[in-house]
């Protein structure tokens, strides 16, 4: 099997995590110059953004960043419906209220004339996610927060290394939040780091991390134990050294692959939009046709070695958690739309450009093979 993502793991991340264990220092807590400090360095270089804080997961950087900036009961966030849970779950965590918008379709990333028309007095921020890899049109979405003064918190999760007009991602809102789970860009296992050019946010999101401390046992404000242990951050200093050769490995099969289905008719293929650079996380493409059973597409691939997946076969506001909470009546035309008739294809570095044909020639056949639905 092709998996659709798969991290490529070698000598340097078991040297790194073999010192951690030999040094004794399994967390930040004991050892403050270690594998953690070295990982925000690089990362925050990499991104260049002036501060990056490494958390326990993508979640828990969410998580932080809307505490950070005081969200509440009362408040409203507008996040996509089109993303992976966590981040409309985070909204409810802090007791305030996901208010959902439409994608555009060809990004499948936030529609920002969508956000305009949800703006209330209660908005406290928008949470855009950069689906896929490619990034949220964020230059309409800063705008609106500027005017209203609210809060931008970027899901980065999927997106290390996107660039919007030529600003890598999760640097261009006040906050912005990225995972290491192993289906990501680099991975640490675990793991999640929030990006910051704000010095106060900064030491919010350091001192949340850990219990709400400034100090030792000075507990200033409610926090948790977010930490990332050193040894996670082990794996991330080396997936760091890396992580240009990943994204160039990524975006020569995205490219080939783009090359090999552009004749496919019934698909609409992936692209970069305006000035748009792609992380390509997942190559994601869509059924032209809502009728063909994407389904049966889906596990043709899969019988064939080719991991392809849905990512999100129901949108968030349609999941029992949220119906329970009163969202039944909302309709959102595109994110319906994309999630009825999406599937993704693996671009992973470690594929060779063989898999890359595999995975183009098994999608030419599954279409072929596939039927209408009645
Ligand atoms: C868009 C998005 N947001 C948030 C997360 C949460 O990250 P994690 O799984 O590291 O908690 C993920 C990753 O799974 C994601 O894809």
């Amino acid at each position: 099997m092709i998996p659709i993502n798969k991290p490529i793991l070698g000598r340097e991340e078991e040297e790194n995590v073999l010192s951690v264990l030999r040094s004794g220092n399994l967390t930040g807590r004991v050892s403050e110059s270690g594998m953690v400090m070295e990982f925000e360095r690089l990362f925050s270089s990499f991104l260049g953004v002036k501060y990056a804080v490494a958390v326990s997961s993508g979640t828990a950087a969410l998580h932080a960043s809307l505490l950070a900036i005081d969200v509440r009961p009362g408040d409203e966030v507008i996040v996509p419906s089109f993303t992976f849970s966590a981040t409309c779950n985070v909204v409810l965590h802090v007791g305030a209220k996901p208010v959902f918008v439409d994608i555009d379709l060809d990004t499948y990333t936030m529609n920002p004339d969508e956000v305009k028309k949800t703006l209330t007095p209660k908005t406290k921020a928008i949470i855009p996610v950069h689906l896929y890899g490619h990034p949220a049109d964020m230059k309409p979405i800063m705008e609106v927060a500027e005017e209203e003064k609210i809060y931008v918190i970027e899901d980065a999760a999927q997106a290390h290394g996107a660039e919007y007009n030529g600003v890598k991602v999760g640097g261009i809102g006040h906050l912005g939040c990225f995972s290491f789970y192993p289906t990501k860009i680099i991975t640490t296992g675990e793991g999640g780091m929030v990006a910051t050019n704000d010095e106060e946010l900064a030491e919010k999101i350091r001192m949340i991390r850990n219990q709400g401390e400034r100090g030792d046992y000075v507990t200033t404000l409610l926090g948790h134990n977010w930490r990332l242990p050193e040894m996670n951050a082990a794996i991330g200093v080396a997936q760091m050294r890396r992580i240009n050769e990943f994204l160039a490995k990524r975006r020569r099969n995205a490219n080939r692959l783009t090359e090999l289905l552009r004749e496919v008719k019934e698909l609409v293929l992936p692209f970069e939009k305006g000035k748009a650079r792609h992380a390509w996380n997942i190559y994601t493409v869509r059924l032209r046709d809502e009728r063909v059973r994407r389904d049966d597409v889906v596990s043709f691939l899969r019988k064939r070695g080719v991991g392809a997946t849905v990512y999100y076969p129901v949108p968030v506001h349609r999941t029992k958690l949220y119906i329970e909470r009163g969202y039944s009546n909302v309709f959102l035309p595109g994110t319906e739309l994309a999630s009825k008739t999406v599937f993704s294809l693996p671009v992973h570095p470690s594929m060779t450009e063989e898999d890359v044909e595999t995975v183009a020639s098994a999608v030419k056949q599954s279409l072929g093979a596939s039927a209408l639905s009645p």
